[in-house]
């Protein structure tokens, strides 16, 4: 395989994670795999992403894997708990946590939900017209991408109203800890916010083991202490933290993401106003042409493995471009072309295989909902500044995205 090392120093730079897409057709130029560092290989191609998320001679980096990578691993409390939840086990110990999340956190609860979102949709653009009503400029990604998916995930884990606007800085202190490449300083604060979330949760879980609710963290916790199974309490904890950040990190950029790509094509801004496009088709372009999740890796489990032909040594592992992936000529016409109207395009942003994305129905309910009747009651929603975007190479969104609602 060629040497890729060009391509990975220029998505890490500050102009490659404002605009990978560039970056990402060069690597495709390179071919399906290039080799980077030392044992690390490079894969854009959606055909080869998508069968390394089912394979099962790989898997995640676990406590083990990670502890190995890194000897400071278990001084951080971030790290350590990060890896007991299910994002960072590989089985048996992923399918037991799995299966008891998946008992209570179902397809019917997610739906249930519908008339909830749609209330909080229905306040926040209210909020968002008192906002600008003067004609003053509001930053969408506070007033609405943020609050929305914070007020829908709690809702369902049943964490009160008063204590949601702290999540916003932990959330964003917490999903550093998915970049390939972290300050200390970005990690001292991780590890700060981990305590102070794991302390809250903690609290929570209590109360609701006491006197269980409707809620998830109720479900959860009856499920965690039941005779099949069992969670842990550290992982228990571990698996409320991942819901509730990964509950809002990435559905809000999600709907910044979206709402960008409106501004930047006003046709199918107006086709989904009219009717003409249709929201999931749109939500699923969204999520193609620019993902929310723009990465992820996998380490082999057994020797002897090679990925597309290049032999992979027991001690590497995998860097998996779901974004450019997304972008594969080879797997889309046009791959550069933002067009709603596509058919059958999935897109590999929630991932695939064991580890797929548990809140893909939730996150496609609240971007559905949100986006048309956000460009429905405001006609003249329009970019009030250049947006700017957040130095983030995994988890692709805008710091900010200021707007004016009247025009
Ligand atoms: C896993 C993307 C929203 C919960 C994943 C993975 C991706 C992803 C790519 C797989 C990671 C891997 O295989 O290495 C997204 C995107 C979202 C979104 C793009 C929004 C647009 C949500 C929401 C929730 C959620 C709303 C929770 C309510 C999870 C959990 C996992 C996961 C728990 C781990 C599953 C496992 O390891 O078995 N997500 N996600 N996600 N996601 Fe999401």
């Amino acid at each position: 395989a060629l040497d890729g090392t060009e391509i990975i120093d220029a998505l890490l730079t500050p102009a490659g994670s404002a605009n990978p897409y560039p970056i990402y057709a060069r690597a495709h130029r390179l071919g399906p795999v290039s080799r980077i560092w030392d044992e690390m290989l490079l894969v854009p191609e959606y055909r080869t992403v998508h069968q390394l998320l089912r394979d099962s001679a790989f898997g995640v980096a676990d406590a083990q894997a990670r502890g190995g990578f890194d000897p400071t691993f278990h001084e951080h409390s971030a790290r350590l708990l990060l890896s007991r939840s299910v994002l960072e086990n590989n089985a048996p110990d992923h399918a037991r946590m799995r299966s008891l999340i998946a008992s209570v956190f179902t397809a019917r609860r997610v739906a249930a939900l519908a008339p909830a979102v749609r209330a909080a949709v229905d306040r926040l653009l209210t909020e968002l017209a008192d906002l600008g009503a003067d004609g003053t400029a509001v930053d969408f990604m506070e007033t609405f991408a943020f609050r929305l998916p914070v007020g829908v995930i709690c809702e369902l884990l049943g964490v009160p109203e008063s204590d949601r606007f702290r999540f916003r800085d932990l959330g964003s202190a917490l999903s550093v800890l998915l970049e390939p490449v972290i300050s200390p300083q970005e990690l001292a604060t991780a590890d700060a916010a981990s305590d102070e979330l794991v302390d809250y949760l903690g609290e929570l879980a209590d109360q609701r083991r006491a006197e269980p609710r409707g809620d998830l963290v109720s479900a959860l916790v009856q499920v965690a202490d039941g005779a099949d199974g069992r969670l842990s309490d550290q992982e228990l904890l571990a698996n409320l933290l991942l819901l509730l950040v990964a509950g809002f990190e990435t559905t809000t950029n999600l709907l910044g993401n979206g709402l960008a790509l409106a501004f930047e094509h006003p046709w199918a801004a107006d086709g989904l106003r009219s009717g003409r496009i249709s929201s999931a088709g749109f939500v699923e372009e969204v999520l193609r042409y620019d993902s929310p999740v723009q990465l992820t890796n996998r380490l082999p489990l057994v020797e002897g493995l090679s990925v597309a032909g290049v032999p992979l040594s027991p001690t590497g592992g995998v860097l998996l471009l779901i974004g450019a992936a997304n972008r594969d000529p080879a797997r889309y016409d046009r791959p550069d072309l933002f067009d709603p109207t596509r058919q059958d395009s999935q897109a590999l942003s929630f991932g695939g295989g064991p580890h797929y994305c548990l809140g893909a129905q939730l996150a496609r309910l609240e971007a559905t909902c949100a986006l048309p009747a956000l460009l429905s009651r405001f006609p003249r929603l329009a970019p009030a500044r250049e947006p700017v975007r957040r130095s983030r190479l995994v988890l692709r969104g805008y710091q900010s995205l200021p707007v004016t609602v009247r025009g």
